[in-house]
């Protein structure tokens, strides 16, 4: 199996400190808003508004030198991190950013050796995070409707060397999920609430589903289909970042920043109890969610 180019382990770190080489994909690095994922093609020239680079020069070097482009400014070379390879993906659809990806991640509890079903794959950015932390011994099992978006997205991850980690699957996954016994499923499509109780099918018991939403009117379906369906601990999160420019005596935040991306649902498969019973465990669900956070310590300092 090929290695990801990523530094995860003692052996990628060896690999990182190998030189550049054909075919490897560079982030080259001006500043932080002028960064270009290049594949070193021998005899190719990279062509920007402060000069060119000959990539014959760059083959060989070592990942971090300065670089001088034709018209005397310097670059330098960095190899790409999992941040890059969704950032700089070829898109067709809208992406999950790091923000979002890092919390879905985290809230689905997945691993190295972990099996995840994702839904829709779009550009492939979140698989790209999932086939990188579930590692080379579990599987990324994305589902896709359309085939030219499929294409697209095997390409990236054929790019970011996580392609053997996934399993593309064309198809409606609103029709069903043919996994079982799954760690988690993850959805980013319109209609995610179609998709519950076909993950509640799929997933082991306690496995744990994610769902990402643009809308307020699409976390509320999700919820309550979340609740019919045999999940519980259940919890919808916002996530906001604001950046901050650093600079001694005007360190402040960003006066732009990107006001939504979506929501982040999360909840875990419970084994389904009898109708009227589920029905009282929903009830005092909701009556928990309602109260005021309770002080694990004072708790404990009662008891
Ligand atoms: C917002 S994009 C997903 C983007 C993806 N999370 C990423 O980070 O690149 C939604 C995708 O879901 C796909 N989709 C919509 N409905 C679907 C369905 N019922 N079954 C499978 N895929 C579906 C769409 O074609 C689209 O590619």
């Amino acid at each position: 199996m090929e290695q990801t180019p990523f530094f995860t382990s003692q052996e990628e770190n060896e690999l990182a400190n190998q030189k550049i080489a054909e075919g490897d994909y560079v982030l080259i690095y001006l500043d932080a808003r002028r960064t270009y994922m290049i594949k070193m093609q021998p005899g190719q020239t990279f062509h920007t508004h402060k000069g060119y680079l000959k990539l014959d020069e760059l083959i060989g070097k070592e990942y971090g030198e300065p670089i001088k482009s034709n018209l005397g400014i310097y670059f330098t070379t960095l190899k790409p991190a999992l941040t890059d390879y969704i950032m700089k993906s070829s898109r067709n659809t809208q992406i999950i950013y790091p923000k979002d990806a890092a919390l879905i991640v985290m809230f689905s509890g997945i691993g190295p050796g972990s099996r995840v079903v994702e839904s829709g794959t779009g550009t492939g950015s979140l698989t790209t995070a999932l086939a990188h932390y579930v590692g080379p011994t579990g599987k990324v099992y994305t589902y896709e409707l359309r085939p030219e978006f499929q294409k697209n997205a095997a390409k990236n991850l054929e790019r970011s060397k996580l392609i053997d980690h996934v399993e593309m699957k064309s198809g409606d996954v609103t029709l069903g999920i043919e996994e079982r016994d799954v760690n988690a499923v993850i959805l980013d499509l319109a209609v995610p609430w179609l998709v519950v109780p076909h993950a509640y099918e799929a997933l082991r018991p306690s496995g744990i589903i994610v769902s990402f939403s643009p809308t307020i009117d699409q976390v509320v379906k999700t919820t309550e289909a979340l609740r019919e369906n045999g999940f519980v601990f259940i919890e919808t999160i916002e996530c906001m970042m604001r950046a901050m420019q650093v600079e001694r005596g005007k360190t402040r935040p960003q006066t732009l920043m990107t006001g939504h991306t979506g929501y982040i649902t999360h909840a875990r498969k419970i084994l389904k109890l009898p109708v009227q019973e589920n029905t009282q465990t929903l009830i005092q669900e909701e009556t928990v969610a309602e109260e005021a956070p309770v002080d694990q310590e004072k708790v404990e300092e009662i008891a």
